[in-house]
């Protein structure tokens, strides 16, 4: 498990995390050899024209940035130009890749040492020579990958975040080159949060850039209070907020104004506010069911009809595997699956159900002989039914 691996620069997992996660950059060479990406540009312009899938087109023409959302349209690419100069130039970003292609998910996979409530999403960029999203910084942890063609990296430790005013993107005023680096199809570079960067598209023969960023999320604390206390108004009748009784005023003395809120009446309510607590099972509760929350555009597709008694037959044929979209968390016995909660009951059906929530799958060998347990395989079926589990190709 704890091995030194290459694609950490021969460090192991641990000593990773230690020395570099959210401290220092780390540059990789072949941190994945042979890695030449894993779809072809006119592939990525494909998913870019997509419905569901998020993409940005952010072009660079004479000095002023400029962002486009899709999907987009041939039209639109073809409207791009088709020399890039230093006056004109641009990239293709697509987002969430690991959605829709299986070898995207499995390349996730090996970030397996990072929690799965840590990860976004796989980004995959395109630029041609020149190309890119200019110098600036970004507020969560990426690891890029690089792809085919190759990629002049360059980054500044500065304190300087100064940001161009009125432009679509965050970015810096100025940037201070502190280092710099080319990266090569299969080289990495781990930049923690806030490190000041600028990656210049470099054409190698006639293979444009790709850039693969493993990208993870961190939520902002702002954030977690206000869904926490979103989710808390559901509880608000339940045992996690132990407050009973009604707001009393034996002592009440004469106002002045009857309009007036008194001193009294607020320190009473306060003190009744400030019992409200929350065991550490609420805030299990709450994060499973918020960071397995799919993001709002993000569907699936229910699957057809079919009976439990022949699901299970087929799943202890074929194993299970889950949908490139889902998302599956878990807190002891409790399973978060896409938002919803799951408690399980038994160490045997727990341990299958946490091996799917690490691999993603389950084989048929995991599968055996644990079917016939009716709770195991009855939330199996229905997170089927939804649409949030399959049968592998
Ligand atoms: C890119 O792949 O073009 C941008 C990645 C980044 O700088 O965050
Ligand atoms: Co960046």
């Amino acid at each position: 498990m704890n091995q030194p691996l290459a694609l950490l620069n021969q460090l192991t997992s641990s000593e990773f995390l230690d020395q570099y996660w959210q401290k220092k950059p780390l540059l990789i060479k072949a941190a994945m050899p042979n890695f030449a990406g894993l779809l072809s540009p006119e592939e990525l312009a494909g998913l870019a024209c997509e419905e569901d899938v998020q993409s940005r087109i952010v072009e660079y023409k004479n000095g002023q940035w400029h962002t486009q959302h899709g999907p987009f349209t041939e039209k639109d690419f073809a409207a791009l130009p088709e020399v890039p100069s230093a006056q004109h130039n641009w990239t293709l970003l697509v987002q969430s890749v690991n959605h829709f292609l299986p070898e995207a998910n499995a390349l996730l996979q090996q970030f397996s040492f990072i929690p799965h409530a840590r990860l976004d999403d796989l980004m995959v960029s395109y630029a041609p020579n020149g190309g890119g999203v200019g110098p600036h910084f970004d507020s969560y942890d990426v690891f890029l990958l690089q792809g085919q063609g190759k990629r002049l990296w360059r980054i500044s430790e500065q304190t300087d975040l100064t940001l161009v005013e009125g432009a679509p993107l965050r970015i810096l005023k100025n940037f201070d080159t502190k280092q710099e680096w080319l990266l090569e199809a299969g080289d990495m570079l781990y930049l923690p949060p806030h490190l000041a960067h600028w990656g210049i598209a470099v054409a190698d023969g006639d293979k444009d850039c790709m850039t693969y960023s493993i990208g993870f999320r961190a939520p902002k604390n702002q954030e977690l209070a206000s869904e926490f206390l979103g989710f808390m108004q559901d509880k608000i009748n339940q045992d996690a907020i132990p407050l009973t009784g009604m707001y009393q005023d034996t002592n009440l003395s004469l106002q002045a104004h009857p309009a007036e809120i008194s001193q009294a009446m607020i320190t009473s309510v306060s003190a009744q506010l400030q019992k409200i607590q929350w065991p550490a099972s609420t805030v299990a509760e709450f994060l499973g069911r918020y960071l397995s929350d799919p993001k709002t555009h993000v569907v699936f597709d229910a699957n057809k009809e079919i009976s439990q008694a022949n699901f299970v037959k087929k799943a202890v044929l074929t194993g299970l595997t889950l949908d490139l979209k889902s998302l599956m968390l878990f807190e002891g016995e409790h399973f978060f699956m896409n938002g919803e909660m799951m408690a399980c009951q038994g160490d045997a059906a727990a341990a299958i159900l946490k091996r799917l929530a690490d691999n993603r799958l389950l084989t048929p060998m995991d599968l055996a002989d644990h079917l016939n347990n009716s709770e195991l395989s009855l939330s199996l079926f229905a997170w089927y039914q939804a649409g949030y589990l399959h049968f592998p190709d």
